[in-house]
């Protein structure tokens, strides 16, 4: 057996790899290899989480950002964007929404917004875990102090999406002028020891990222076990710095996709927009390379287009009822089962068992 198939199959059959390894994966896989990688990655999925595919409805409810990061279109300096915030109000509407096409998950997502305070946050957290007590509730709002995360936790927060982007210190302060390495890492832990179910996650193909990093991202995530991991392709955004840039391939995309089911085979793993973004397949192929998880948009048709992190992302024009159905449709195409429920990660919910 050559080099290359002696490491896929120690990946799949010990769901471990070195960083060295992973950096001789990266700079040699053939398109052959990578068929193969695919297959036992879904094998591995399919082992832990069967058939199904679970959905979340994404509520993009603002795109005021205070951070600058040099990829993202709705960075703080980024003045042609039209910024929007919703009310509470409009956010409960959006869930109740979402609530009646089915969805038990929602996912709050913005720019890091402090018109958002803890009260705030706090009250509407509240109100939508009284309404729905069954529903898994995931805040994905940025960097804010330990405190804020364990009383948005206390009030019924269940889970937390926060990537760590990359693991390259140096690269990371490249792209986060206004950010640290270090205090991403500790918010993280932070959210991890408070009891949240914790989602990370990495870009692909950022200006200047090497396989040596990219290896030290999956090394990083088997470390820190998080319950969910977001991988999706770097795509330039034309009024950012790095707009001139390559972005991320669909192929690098979903190499590490499956690198990641296979290195810590129990998370969950989305299906990313950006995938979605960058070919018409790209959702479903990411589904058959190991990824369980599609996060279809329930955010208002009437703002979507503003919460334009990269270029060109797909269903601007779409209704929530649009996105359910046409994932769904998706989902059935690639081979899979969607499933409404709350979907906790195999890790969590063999805990509570
Ligand atoms: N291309 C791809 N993904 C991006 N994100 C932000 N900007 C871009 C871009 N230009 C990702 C980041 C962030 C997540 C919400 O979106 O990884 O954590």
């Amino acid at each position: 057996m050559s080099d290359m198939h002696n490491l896929l199959n120690k990946a799949y059959e010990t769901n471990d790899l070195t960083k060295v390894e992973i950096m001789y994966l990266l700079e040699n896989i053939t398109h052959e290899d990578r068929a193969v990688l695919y297959s036992y990655a879904l094998k591995t999925k399919k082992a832990y989480y069967g058939d199904k595919v679970y959905l979340r409805g994404l509520i993009e409810f603002s795109n005021f950002c205070r951070q600058d990061c040099l990829y993202c279109g709705i960075r703080a300096s980024n003045v042609n964007v039209e910024r929007y915030r919703l009310t509470p109000e409009e956010i409960l509407d959006c869930c109740d929404q979402g609530y009646k096409l089915g969805y038990r998950t929602f996912v709050l997502q913005s720019g890091e917004d402090l018109w958002y305070t803890d009260e705030i946050l706090v009250a509407l957290i509240q109100e939508i875990r009284k309404r729905y007590p069954e529903v898994a509730i995931t805040l994905s709002i940025g960097e804010r102090r330990a405190e804020t995360y364990q009383s948005l936790f206390a009030s019924g927060a269940d889970r937390f999406l926060m990537r760590h982007e990359t693991a390259s210190k140096e690269l990371y302060e490249r792209l986060h002028p206004t950010m640290r390495f270090e205090d991403r890492r500790a918010c993280l832990s932070a959210l991890k020891a408070i009891g949240y179910q914790v989602g990370a996650g990495f870009m692909v193909g950022l200006p200047g990222q090497t396989p040596a990093d990219l290896a030290e991202d999956l090394r990083y995530l088997k470390n820190l076990r998080p319950d969910m991991i977001g991988i999706g392709p770097f795509i330039p955004h034309s009024q950012t710095p790095l707009g001139t840039e390559k972005g991320g391939t669909l192929d690098d995309t979903l190499v590490m996709v499956a690198l990641a089911r296979l290195l810590i085979p129990d998370s969950l793993i989305p299906s990313t927009t950006a995938l979605g973004t960058l070919h018409p397949q790209g959702r479903e192929l990411a589904l058959r390379a190991g990824a369980n998880v599609v996060m279809p948009i329930i955010t208002p048709t009437s703002v979507r287009k503003q919460y334009a992190l990269y270029e060109n992302k797909i269903c601007g024009d779409d209704q929530p009822e649009d996105c359910r159905y046409c994932i769904e449709r998706r989902i059935q195409s690639a081979g899979f089962e969607a499933d409404l429920g709350r979907g906790d990660s195999y890790r969590s919910s063999s805990l509570e068992d």
